[in-house]
């Protein structure tokens, strides 16, 4: 694992970039008042409804939404993941990026060494391949032509113990670097040898099309394992990694639609037949990290599996990595295949049109949903239907907020007839009634958004908050936002926002920041003295109902009789003008 990046870094980060800067090397802005604007680069269209506010260091499009930092605007763009997108950005200052912890804080310089062993590793297979008849006859017979040999690096492993030691490993230092990168395996008596021997290779590689994993196949199919795939190391880790994940993002600029199948060779196929639009995860179950970044990558995914039982378990938990992804924009998407056939023998059947067409009519997540849940369930009794809405509401709770998951929600009350055991449910109770709650923003949250947009009003509030004793969802959060703004005078809102990047918190704190990305900052800060002065007028007033509660009950202590004073004083006052 690479550590941590310090929160530090990434303020000192913020500070440095500009993020007009950064966008204007990318899409060309036209100066509209204090912003920017320029048509959105996330969506089509003709006049321009992408801001980007160098006050707030902070860019939103108000026709699709897209909204963040200099760090988001990169992920975005360039698609990348967080950790790379900081990388970058750093790059382009100056600045290298730390990384907190023990074993992970190795000098940069050894990764660089890795990187280019493994690479000459990749170079070293790639030279032997011309030159072995078994592995020619058999690319041949999988249909391989040289340019798909040449675009995923395909090579080939010979037979021996020490091609690779002895043509790589000169120096101890060497032997150490192979050792790290999985690249030798060492005998019960400690001698180390090739781990790929015989194998026709695959080189992984990452975001950034570095080599950082091999994956090798056998010719013969009696052999065993018929893929090796590289141990995991300080480069690579399968959870991670999804292979062509590289080569589809030098085929497509921009990317409608991303495929995910099984195999190696399913990949490849689709590549060469003219889909450079396909990734595979490397023997292992689709985790999270990987939805995240086939998400990054595409608006649409479709996960492709065979039909068999092990083909549809693993296609649910693909959705189950899916769900808590799916904001409104994405959507996934399940390809079934016939039995016996996978991707590559497929679309050699049925050619670039018929794979094409498969894909098109693949089950959306929904349908997949449902059906699957049904399945298993008598849809035509009361008890099963209640039965299904039990079973679907915790997953349907897993989606964001958002209109597909309100969507969801009221597919389940048609199917099921179960609003009331829906209803039972805060979250989802809250998802089907989300259309009207979300018309109505509460002081809080035009508190939380007012403060994002200008962190320096926190300067003027004052500790003890009054505010924290209202029994509102939010409030300690505020409380948390202002006492980080004033700890750190000078802080700017993506700096402020970014603290929070690892919190549940953090899309709902984007979406109120994107809401007052424009606007005069007066009338905001007026706007926000006069939130926090109506919560602390709510407080008092509800403090006031309780006191006098208590009052009648006779259990004032001379403390609260006092307080209980001065608050029905401070009602027959009149309130201050504005
Ligand atoms: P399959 O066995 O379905 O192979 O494994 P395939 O992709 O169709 O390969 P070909 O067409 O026979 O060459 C699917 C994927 O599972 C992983 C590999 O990533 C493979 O591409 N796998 C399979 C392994 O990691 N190890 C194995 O021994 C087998
Ligand atoms: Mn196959």
């Amino acid at each position: 694992m690479r550590g941590r990046i310090p929160d530090s870094f990434i303020d000192e980060l913020l500070v440095r970039v500009d993020i007009v800067d950064v966008i204007e090397r990318r899409v060309p802005l036209k100066k509209a008042g204090r912003e920017w604007t320029a048509c959105c680069p996330f969506h089509n269209e003709r006049s321009p409804s992408f801001y980007v506010s160098p006050t707030k260091q902070f860019f939103h499009c108000f026709g699709c939404g897209a909204h963040g930092s200099a760090i988001k605007f990169l992920m975005d763009y360039e698609r990348l993941e967080f950790p790379d997108a900081v990388e970058e950005l750093a790059q382009s200052v100056g600045l290298k990026v730390p990384r907190e912890g023990g074993n992970e804080a190795a000098p940069r310089e050894d990764k660089t060494d890795l990187y280019a062993l493994l690479d000459s590793a990749a170079q070293w297979y790639e030279s032997e391949l011309p030159g072995n008849t078994e592995a020619q006859a058999y690319c041949k017979k999988r249909g391989l032509d040289a340019e798909t040999i040449k675009r995923f690096r395909i090579g080939w492993a010979p037979a021996g113990y020490d091609g690779v030691i002895k043509s790589l490993g000169g120096s101890e230092r060497r032997m150490q670097l192979l050792n790290e990168a999985g690249m030798v395996a060492s005998s019960e008596q400690g001698r180390k040898y090739d781990r790929f021997r015989e194998r026709l290779m695959f080189p992984i590689l990452d975001r950034r099309g570095r080599v950082i994993a091999f994956g090798g196949r056998v010719l013969q199919a009696d052999q065993t394992p018929k893929y090796l795939n590289s141990p995991e190391t300080p480069l690579f880790h399968k959870g991670r990694e999804l292979f062509a994940m590289w080569q589809v993002k030098q085929a497509n600029p921009s990317l409608a639609r991303i495929v995910v199948v099984e195999g190696y060779m399913d990949v490849i196929a689709l590549h060469q037949a003219g889909l450079p639009i396909a990734v595979a995860t490397l023997g292992t179950a689709t985790t999270p990290e990987h939805t995240e970044a086939l998400f990054r990558a595409a608006p649409d995914v479709v996960f492709c599996f065979d039909g068999d039982r092990a083909g549809r378990a693993a296609a649910w938990k693909a959705l189950e990595s899916a769900l808590p992804r799916l904001r409104d924009g994405r959507q996934a998407y399940f390809l079934f295949l016939p039995d016996g056939e996978d991707p590559d023998s497929l679309i050699r059947k049925e050619g670039k049109a018929g794979f094409d067409k498969r894909l098109k009519e693949a089950t959306p997540l929904s349908e997949y949903f449902f059906g699957e849940l049904a399945h298993e369930v008598d849809m035509g009794s009361l008890d099963g239907r209640a039965r299904l809405a039990e079973r679907a509401r915790p997953h349907i709770a897993k989606l964001p907020d958002g209109a597909f998951r309100d969507l969801m929600a009221q597919e389940l009350e048609k199917r099921s007839g179960a609003r009331a055991i829906l209803a039972a449910d805060p979250a989802t109770h809250r998802a089907v009634q989300r259309p009207v709650a979300a018309q109505q923003r509460s002081l809080v949250r035009s508190a939380i958004a007012l403060l994002l947009a200008q962190p320096g009003l926190a300067d003027q509030v004052e500790r003890p908050y009054r505010f924290l004793s209202l029994d509102k969802p939010g409030v300690g959060l505020l409380a948390e936002l202002l006492d980080q703004a004033r700890a750190r005078p000078g802080i700017n809102p993506a700096m402020l926002i970014e603290h929070y990047a690892e919190r549940p918190e953090y899309p709902a704190l984007q979406k109120l920041m994107a809401a007052t990305v424009v606007g005069e900052p007066e009338i905001q800060s007026i706007e926000f003295f006069d939130a926090l002065k109506r919560m602390e007028q709510q407080a008092t007033v509800l403090r006031r109902e309780a006191l006098t509660v208590k009052h009648r009950e006779g259990t004032l202590d001379s403390a609260e009789k006092a307080e209980l004073r001065e608050l029905l004083a401070a009602r027959v006052q009149p309130a201050p003008a504005d």
